[in-house]
């Protein structure tokens, strides 16, 4: 059984396709122990209360400076044991020490087809935005493991999706939830769930 914290800051979309995907069998050996938000007025943390899943909030306006909100965090999340951690969603950088303390064991989704529009301050709506601006006709999201980098860790699985000519930003970034993102994340978290997937030389394999 593959011990999953799921972090996040904003509605939880991500989260309820991670819950909906337990409930239906679509993701299985796979038990969501944890919630954690930056955000104690999360809507995600709702969606985690409804289902009766312990939520957290560890945010960085809560400690004297960034390293020790950083410690704290890694130390709650060492706490809750996790075989994996997902961030759906989650605002903050991961701290180095919770890199390290989990490698290949952090997954992130990403509403673009990385190495495209990610990086220091693409998150968000603002990716969509930048797409729009530089008129891509496709984009998509990837979900990939997380590293020191932002962004830049092996890339797990993408899945593209077209921009439409009288698209804006809130209706591309819809459009990537629902076609993309909701999909994406649950089927990886199966794949790790049930060892289809390896990581080498810093790229990602599924075992056939
Ligand atoms: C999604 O667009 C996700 O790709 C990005 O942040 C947003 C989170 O949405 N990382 P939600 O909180 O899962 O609804």
């Amino acid at each position: 059984m593959l011990r999953i914290v799921v972090c996040v800051s904003g509605s939880g979309t991500n989260l309820q396709a991670i819950l909906d995907g337990i409930d239906t069998g679509r993701v299985t050996n796979t038990e969501l122990t944890a919630v954690i938000s930056n955000n104690a007025g999360a809507k995600a943390l709702k969606r985690a209360e409804e289902h009766g899943i312990p939520g957290i909030c560890i945010s960085p306006r809560e400690y004297a400076d960034r390293e020790t909100f950083n410690r704290a965090f890694t130390e709650e999340l060492c706490r809750r044991k996790p075989d994996l951690v997902v961030l759906a969603g989650f605002l903050v950088k991961i701290p180095e020490q919770a890199v390290a303390a989990f490698p290949n064991r952090i997954i992130n989704i990403h509403p673009s087809l990385i190495p495209s529009f990610c990086g220091v301050g693409y998150y968000g709506l603002k990716v969509h935005e930048k797409a729009l601006e530089r008129g891509v006709r496709v984009t998509g999201a990837t979900v990939h493991f997380v590293n020191e980098g932002m962004d830049e860790g092996p890339i797990i699985a993408q899945k593209a999706v077209y921009v439409e000519d009288n698209d804006t930003p809130e209706s591309l970034q819809r459009r990537v939830m629902e076609q993309a993102e909701w999909i994406l994340l649950p089927q990886a978290i199966d794949d790790i769930a049930n060892g289809r997937l390896t990581v080498a030389d810093g790229k990602v394999r599924r075992k056939v």
